[in-house]
């Protein structure tokens, strides 16, 4: 497969250049294709699959020839599926979408069943001929984790692997949780290789998707003034936060056997500390970028069990109030064990042992049911060497800090001291803002749009490939293995705080403190 990479075709636009509404498919139009959805009745593929598409139908970045075929369980003609389709259309429709869903197939099927794929590859056939989508695929696996093995084998039985008749390309994109360990997730990737070459699977992490968390390549690498301090010999330490308000909502059965470890930390958390700190790559291409994210995750660190005990802090919320309403806590939810000892907090100090991190600590905070959303990037910058002010003056002086927002509000914040008008020395922490909305009032692709989009182009950038995956379950392994053992200690936070008094005695520990959004 081509290396081909959107980063690279970067253009530079004025300061006063026109700012129109964003459009993630400028420059890039898919070829025709065919787009299967296995578990096209899930709550995945209505929230955010099919919106994605319909709005990318509305901005016209999908092919003229362009069909899907929904696959699942439950017992659904065409036409139903179709309505599904039509309610995923953006309020601002056009007749676009509309006009593609009336070719839209469905195939209800049990996935363990060889004849689903064999009528699959049938109706995918027809499709070909009705829509001119000319055998290029891709297949989306949305079900549950369980059975992506299974559906990768079936498909390539029934040769769904390869490009059909006159087509070049068949690929899959495979949902998170990529396993839910180690182990498992080189179980699973052993699985997928038996049917589809690691260049054609496409493995989604959202907030790669992410606007903002792109922005980070352009900050650091498209510009001069911040790469020279983004070292150990000015940066203090770094925060990352993932706050959520939200708690687990109807997912409470799935989270009982996640955790925020695993449903956040590993994933989410170990991309945007991978680009925040990686080192230049060589090029924005798909090899160059994520080399150099393996590179950095392999010098995190592997916390031994003792590290994993005493530099963790693992939480669970208990009732409280979020935006002034009450809500319960995390063992009353539906699916949830009332004893449960699932973590909805995670708190950690992790180090990256290479030339430019060596010794500076990076803070990691997740938490459901906190006091707001927000997730946010801080490289806070050590004191000045010498303060030649006098006691308090000093004492009281905040570290520079420069934070990135990555939702909402989304913006970099520079935060220093200034003077404060007056006859008296006095500082003040202020701050200078750069605000996404102000400076592009057009607004942002949501993420699934975009990798969508890449995925039908090709363009793996902002895919996680499978050395990436497995890096990050070796750094979270020992943390897991302490959870088994119970430790450290569950600890407990009101709903709508900031966590518990541990995850602030974590950072306090060296000096410092949460810088709460
Ligand atoms: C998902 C997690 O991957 O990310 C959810 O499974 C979480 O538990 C969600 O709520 C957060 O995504 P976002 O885009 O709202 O930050």
């Amino acid at each position: 497969m081509s290396e081909v990479s959107n980063l690279q075709n970067v253009t530079v636009a004025g300061p006063d250049a026109t700012v129109h509404p964003i459009d993630p498919g400028i420059g890039r139009h898919p070829d025709p294709l065919a787009l299967v959805i296995f578990g096209a009745s899930g709550d995945l593929a209505h929230r955010k699959i099919l919106p994605a598409l319909a709005q990318l139908a509305e901005r016209g970045s999908l092919p003229d020839n362009f069909a899907i075929v929904g696959v699942a369980r439950s017992e659904w003609s065409d036409e139903e599926f179709r309505e599904l389709c039509k309610k995923a259309a953006p309020s601002s429709s056009s007749a676009t979408w509309e006009r593609l869903v009336e070719g839209f197939r469905y195939v209800s099927g049990d996935y363990g069943d060889d004849t689903t794929f064999a009528t699959l590859a049938t109706v995918l056939r027809e499709i070909d001929k009705e829509r001119g989508t000319s055998g290029n695929r891709i297949y989306y696996l949305a079900t549950i984790p369980a059975l992506f093995g299974t559906v990768a084998c079936s498909l390539a039985e029934h040769g769904g692997n390869e490009p059909a008749e006159g087509g070049s390309f068949a690929r899959l994109v495979v949902e998170k949780p990529f396993g839910s360990d180690l182990e498992s997730a080189k179980k699973l990737d052993a699985e997928l290789h038996k049917a589809f070459r690691e260049d054609q699977i496409f493995r989604i992490d959202h907030y790669m998707g992410k606007e903002t968390v792109q922005n980070v390549l352009a900050l650091r690498f498209a510009n001069s003034i911040f790469e020279p301090i983004w070292n150990r010999r000015y940066v203090d330490h770094v925060q990352v936060t993932v706050a959520e308000s939200i708690g687990v909502e109807h997912r409470g059965g799935f989270y009982e056997t996640a955790g925020a470890l695993r449903d956040i930390v590993q994933n989410h958390v170990m991309q945007v500390l991978s680009l925040t700190l990686m080192e230049p790559p060589s090029s924005m291409d798909a090899g160059g970028i994520r080399d150099e994210k393996v590179k950095l995750l392999r010098s995190v660190l592997i916390p031994d069990l003792d590290e994993a005990v005493n530099n963790v802090v693992r939480a669970q919320y208990a009732r409280g109030v979020v935006d002034a309403r009450e809500v319960p806590g995390y063992r009353e939810e539906e699916g949830v064990d009332p004893n449960s000892q699932t973590e909805t907090f995670v708190a950690m100090l992790l180090l990256v042992d290479n030339w430019r991190w060596a010794g500076v600590p990076i803070y990691v905070r997740t938490g459901k049911r906190l006091a707001k959303r927000a997730t946010e990037v801080s490289m806070v910058f050590q004191r000045p060497p010498h303060l030649p002010f006098a006691g308090k003056l000093a004492r009281d002086l905040r570290p520079d800090t420069l934070t990135l927002r990555i939702q909402p509000d989304e913006g970099i914040a520079l935060s220093f001291g200034a003077k404060v008008p007056g006859p008296a020395f006095r500082v003040r922490t202020v701050a200078m803002d750069f605000s996404y909305a102000e400076a592009f009032p057009g607004g942002t692709a949501d993420a699934y749009e975009r990798l969508l989009l890449d995925a039908m182009t090709g363009d793996a950038t902002l895919f996680i490939r499978s050395d990436e995956v497995d890096q990050a379950w070796e750094i979270v392994a020992p943390i897991q293995r302490a959870f088994l053992d119970g430790e450290p200690p569950l600890a407990h936070y009101r709903a709508g705080s900031w966590g518990p008094i541990e995850a602030d005695r974590l950072i306090e520990g060296g000096g410092r403190q949460w810088r709460n959004p």
